[in-house]
């Protein structure tokens, strides 16, 4: 129901299938990465993705509560070089400085796609593990008609598992919920790889297009469009679940109507719900959405180190 309630989420119509993982007995770091490890697997399914949570214990007030304090299970590392430029994901460059001030170690060569590791709050302990290779599904990108797109060297995880929400009930609070979906084709093709504050592709694309950035005035619609259909095509291709935005537009449509005939409103957050590229193309686009949060739901929180016990925490663990 928490999932039905999330108004950034054009997947909705899916929230029966949610698969639930009862983790609220689990009290100790070790026994919470573990039940990370076993989320992961039995999410992925070798690219059968099952939509899933993992609830751990509620937040009871005192220390010793639970925080995964990574942003998701699978996330890349970005390193800010001397010149200033990232190699790796942009986005997560302050969270790769924190995880390297709790003592780890990037590969011994960094590259663009390096797993960061989990870094987990639990029993006024904090632990940073690397999770093993066999627990993370990761598609190469290739391009269905463009040979050099496989030479970018592209990748990206299969399974998006948001760790940094909590679910939220009437009484009760969760800060520690993983849960994860499949991915719908754009937030890789367009805001992943696309955006200038994350791997920033379209200009290297529209290069080996050939497109002119200042005389083709679309160039970066046609890059997009490039990169959108090597997403679709190579999670096809490894037999990986994905949505496209088409698709999913219409499927929250009809979760809208089945709201409805059960005596609800959908509540959305129309920036969120109306897909990055194509948007007036799909009927998601066309209409408004009423924007009255209900409980159960799953809600943004203040990131774990800017909270009382993870501060002290980190100051405990963390080498200037
Ligand atoms: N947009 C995020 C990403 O690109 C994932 C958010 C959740 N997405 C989902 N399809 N369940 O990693």
């Amino acid at each position: 129901m928490a999932w039905r309630e999330a108004v950034r989420c054009i997947g909705r119509l899916h929230w029966r299938s949610l698969q639930v993982v009862d983790a609220r007995s689990l009290e100790d770091a070790d026994s919470v990465y573990d039940a990370c490890l076993e989320h992961l697997r039995r999410a992925t399914r070798d690219g059968r993705i099952v939509p899933m949570q993992t609830v751990f214990a509620p937040w009871r007030g005192t220390e010793g509560g639970i925080r995964i304090w990574n942003h998701q299970l699978l996330r890349y590392a970005g390193y800010r070089g001397p010149d200033g430029l990232v190699l790796g994901d942009p986005q997560n460059v302050d969270f790769t400085r924190l995880v390297r001030s709790l003592g780890w170690s990037p590969p011994a060569n960094p590259g663009s796609f390096d797993l960061l590791p989990l870094v987990i709050q639990a029993g006024g302990k904090l632990v940073v593990r690397d999770l093993p290779r066999e627990a993370v599904l990761e598609v190469r990108l290739e391009h269905p008609e463009y040979p050099w797109f496989e030479a970018l060297g592209l990748r990206w995880h299969a399974v998006p598992a948001v760790s940094d929400m909590m679910l939220v009930t009437r009484d009760e609070v969760f800060p520690c919920a993983p849960f994860n979906g499949w991915y719908m084709g754009t937030e890789i093709g367009a805001r992943n790889l696309g955006d200038t504050g994350r791997y920033n592709m379209l200009p290297r694309i529209a290069e080996k297009l050939g497109l002119d950035q200042v005389r083709d005035r679309l160039w970066k619609d046609r890059a997009l469009l490039v990169i959108n259909e090597a997403v679709l095509h190579s999670f096809e291709r490894d037999g990986v679940k994905v949505v496209d935005h088409h698709q999913a537009s219409r499927e929250f449509l009809t979760h809208c109507d089945r709201e409805h005939e059960a005596g609800r409103e959908v509540q959305a957050e129309w920036s969120w719900i109306v897909p990055p590229v194509s948007a007036s193309a799909t009927g998601v686009f066309h209409r408004l959405y009423p924007l009255r949060p209900k409980l159960p739901n799953l809600l943004l929180q203040v990131a774990a180190w800017n909270t009382p016990e993870g501060a002290r925490l980190l100051k405990r663990f963390a080498r200037p």
